[in-house]
C-alpha cells in the first residue's frame, strides 16, 4: 500500500506571490508531495493564462523536487480524488480569511468526508499579500519585487506595458 501523503494546494496563483511561494515551501516540508493546483476558471478573465501560471509556478519551484504543478477545472475534492490526496492546503493570512476559508473546507468536507484541509498560518510579513495587491500596484508600474518570485516580475509588468 502507498502510504505517501500528497496534499494539493489549489489556487487561481494570478499570479504567484511570495506568500503563495511560502506556503508550498512549507507544505513541501511537511508532506511527501504537494501539487500545486492552478483553477482554470472559465468565468474569470485573469492576467495569465493557465498555462503560463503554471510555467511560471515551475519556474518558482524548481528547487523543490517534491512538489508538482498542474492544473484543474470543476471541484477541487473531485481533482484530489483523481490525484490520491486526501489533503487540502491552504494559507491563512489574516480574521478576514477566516471565513471564506471555513466555509470553504466545510463545503468540501460535505462533498467527500476523508479529504481534510489543513491550514498553515501565512508568514507575518505577507499577512497583507495578494495577487490583487501586486496587480493594484503593478498597473501602475509600482515596485512588486518584494512581494512576487523574481522570476515573474518582468511577465507582470509586460502584461500592463502591452
Ligand atoms: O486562490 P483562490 O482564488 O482563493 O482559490 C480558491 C479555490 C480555487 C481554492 C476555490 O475557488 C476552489 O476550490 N474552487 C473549485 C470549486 C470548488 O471545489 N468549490 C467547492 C468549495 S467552495
Amino acid at each position: 500500500m502507498n502510504n505517501s501523503t500528497i496534499a494539493i494546494y489549489p489556487g487561481s496563483f494570478d499570479p504567484i506571490t511570495l506568500g503563495h511561494l511560502d506556503i508550498i515551501t512549507r507544505g513541501s516540508n511537511l508532506f511527501d508531495s504537494v501539487i500545486v493546483a492552478v483553477l482554470s476558471n472559465p468565468t474569470k478573465q485573469p492576467l495569465f493564462t493557465v498555462e503560463k501560471r503554471i510555467a511560471q509556478i515551475k519556474q518558482c519551484t524548481i528547487n523543490l523536487p517534491n512538489v508538482e504543478v498542474d492544473s484543474f477545472a470543476g471541484l477541487t475534492v473531485e481533482y484530489a480524488k483523481i490525484k490520491g490526496a486526501k489533503i487540502l492546503l491552504r494559507g491563512l493570512r489574516v480574521l478576514s480569511d477566516f471565513e471564506k476559508e471555513l466555509q470553504m473546507a466545510h463545503t468540501n468536507k460535505t462533498l467527500s468526508e476523508d479529504i481534510e484541509t489543513i491550514f498553515l498560518a501565512t508568514a507575518k510579513e505577507y499577512s497583507f499579500l495578494s495577487s490583487s495587491v501586486v496587480k493594484e500596484i503593478a498597473q501602475f508600474g509600482g515596485e512588486i519585487s518584494h512581494l512576487v518570485p523574481m522570476d515573474i516580475v518582468n511577465d507582470i509588468y509586460s502584461y500592463y506595458q502591452k
